[in-house]
Parts: structure tokens; sequence; C-alpha cells
């Protein structure tokens, strides 16, 4: 069995904003970009921040992952998550990050998105990619969570989130969340 604990930081994340409490970030990260991405918005945010960690780990061979990403996608396939995935009830805002995987969000992403009502919430995404930006998954999300109201999204390149800053804060101003 594999047991992995999520983390979950509670918000004040090294916040500048006021933490009300009722914004979440949440994401999956196969090898750390989109990780850079929410941690920077749960610090410009104040949100609380929590990571999706599948019960198993997909592969590090790159393309050992991609065929089963391709495989998993085209199947529907939702992988099962590990204990302590971040329950969106109490939150009003969720902030929604994944790895383009084939166009649209990670397995894991679609598996905890599936499992929860989002009704009456706002769920904005983001993504880190190298070329597809949103693919086709604010799309994907709007189907998953009928009754949610799904922002329009931030891609950011993959290679290049270390220079993220200036596009995470025009954009979270844009959304008028900080
Ligand atoms: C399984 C897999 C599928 C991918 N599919 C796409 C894709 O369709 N379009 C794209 O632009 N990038 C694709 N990529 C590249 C990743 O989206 C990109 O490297 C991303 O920043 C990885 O994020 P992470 O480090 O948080 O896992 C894929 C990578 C993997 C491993």
């Amino acid at each position: 069995m594999t047991l992995v604990a999520m983390t979950c930081s509670a918000g004040g994340f090294g916040a500048r904003a006021a933490s009300t409490g009722k914004t979440l970030v949440v994401y999956f990260s196969h090898s750390g970009n989109t990780r850079v991405v929410a941690e920077r918005i749960a610090r410009a945010t104040g949100a609380d921040l929590c990571e999706i960690v599948p019960a198993k780990s997909y592969p590090t061979d790159y393309r050992t992952v991609v065929d089963q990403a391709k495989r998993e996608i085209e199947a529907g396939y939702r992988p099962a998550l590990a204990a302590g995935a971040p329950d969106p009830q109490n939150y009003d805002v969720v902030f929604v990050g994944s790895p383009c995987w084939w166009y649209t969000i990670a397995p894991p992403v679609a598996t905890w998105l599936a499992a929860h009502d989002f009704s009456g919430k706002r769920i904005i995404p983001f993504m880190t990619h190298e070329g597809s930006r949103m693919g086709h998954s604010e799309q994907d999300i709007r189907e998953l969570c009928p009754g949610a109201t799904v922002a329009e999204g931030l891609p950011v390149r993959g290679g290049a989130v270390g220079d993220s800053a200036p596009a995470v804060e025009k954009w979270l101003a844009k959304l008028g969340v900080r």
C-alpha cells in the first residue's frame, strides 16, 4: 500500500494579502513546475494551499508517463488519491492547478474535481504547459463541475515558471482576488 501524506498548509503561507480562509489553492504537479505557480498564488492571496497526491505515483521516466497519461485520459480513468485530499466545502474560491497533460488536466485533478460538489463556487484554473497553454481544460473543468463558475485560466510555460511573478500578479489583479 502506498500512503503519502497530502501536503496542505493553512493560509498565511508568507501571505501579503489578508487571509479570509475562503480561498483554496489546490494543485497536482508531477515534475514541480505547477507547484511553483501554486505557491506563488497562495503567497499572493493568503489562500490555503493543498497538493493533490495520487495514491500510486506516476513514473518518472518521461516517455513512460506520457504513454500512461495518454491511455488514462483516453479511457477517462480516475486514479485513486492518497488520503487527506482537501474538501472544498468551506471555500468560495478554488484555484485549481495542473500540468497540461494531453491538452487537459492531469487525471488526479479530474479525480478530485469529480469527487466534490462545486455548485455556487468560483473555480480559477491555472496550468503549466510546453505549448498547449490551457488546452481544453477549462471546458473539461466546466463539464466536471456543473454549477460552478469557471474563470479564464492562467497558462504558464513550464520552463519559465521562475519568471512567472508578473504574469501571476497581473492575472490576480484582473480576477479581482487580491
Ligand atoms: C504526461 C505528459 C503529458 C504532457 N502533455 C502536454 C501537452 O499536451 N501540451 C503541452 O503543452 N505540454 C504537455 N506536457 C508538458 C507539461 O505540461 C509541462 O512540462 C508542465 O510544466 C509539467 O508540470 P509539472 O512540473 O507541474 O508536472 C506533458 C507532460 C507530460 C509528463
